[in-house]
């Protein structure tokens, strides 16, 4: 059934969206049997051809890591993502997928950090890649003292932070404070349905101000499934070109996030 969707939606899509296919997608979960994202392949692959149809050509999967919470170990998360990459660079030949992690900010960061086990943004399974950027995430019960602390603690092993949906975080819910994470060395990266109002009204009103402010570096799908966290990489895309320009949303969605990966 998914399958027969899929392939529908990848020969339709392909004819609709030629306009704008450059968006690069730093963060969403389309690794199955891993997180809370896609949980079979066909699922995987179904996110896949969404971010696709909606003009993405560059995607790197962001599995979660985070204790008590999504414990997956990198040999299980390369495992599942070597078999989702063959199939869709299979069907689309133009599309380059990387692999890194959602890293929470708690015990397992450090330890991975320590141990030297960190994929930053843009790495390719088997390459030796040892710097590089990192998405860090929050919770709502973390303060802004320990931001600081986390932010100071990447950077000390050579990574820059890229704070994943700064809209979400209590202890950063404001332009100031976005700009004083901006201002310790952080890159900051906002969902896409934030924008449109997935979030809430609160959200979209902090999230566009932070893009009117210039604050944002990145915008992201963090797309889980479908239904209740889809990608809407493209309806960001036109949102942003009309309020802003077209130069603007094609650096919040290609041009920031490709120096991010390292892919020039
Ligand atoms: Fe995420």
């Amino acid at each position: 059934m998914l399958s027969e969707r899929v392939g529908l939606l990848s020969s339709k899509a392909i004819l609709v969206y030629e306009m704008n296919e450059f968006i690069v997608d730093l963060h969403c979960h389309i690794v199955p049997y891993v997180d809370d994202g896609a949980s079979v392949l066909e699922e995987a692959l179904f996110l896949v051809e969404s971010q696709y149809a909606q003009g993405v050509r560059t995607i790197c999967a962001t599995p979660h890591l985070r204790a008590s919470m999504f414990e997956s170990s990198d040999e299980e998360i390369i495992r599942q993502f070597g078999r989702l990459k063959e199939m869709a660079e299979e069907r689309f030949p133009d599309l380059t997928l990387f692999l890194s992690r959602e890293y929470h900010c708690d015990r397992l960061l450090r330890e991975h950090l320590k141990k030297d086990m960190i994929l930053p943004l843009g790495y390719r399974p088997g390459e030796n890649r040892e710097k590089g950027a990192l998405l860090i995430e929050f919770s709502g019960r973390h303060t802004w003292q320990q931001m600081e602390e986390y932010i100071e603690l990447v950077q000390s092993f050579g990574f820059v932070p890229v704070i994943a949906h700064v809209e979400r975080y209590p202890a950063a819910g404001s332009k100031e404070k976005v700009r004083a994470l901006a201002k310790l060395g952080a890159r900051i990266q906002v969902n896409a349905g934030s924008i449109l109002g997935r979030d809430g009204l609160k959200t979209r009103f902090l999230v566009r101000s932070l893009l009117k402010e210039n604050l944002v570096d990145v915008v992201a799908s963090d797309c889980h499934d479908t239904e209740d966290r889809p990608c809407e990489l493209q309806a960001a895309y036109y949102w942003i070109k009309e309020k802003y320009g077209a130069s603007y949303a094609a650096a919040v969605l290609r041009d920031n996030p490709r120096k991010l990966l390292a892919v020039e």
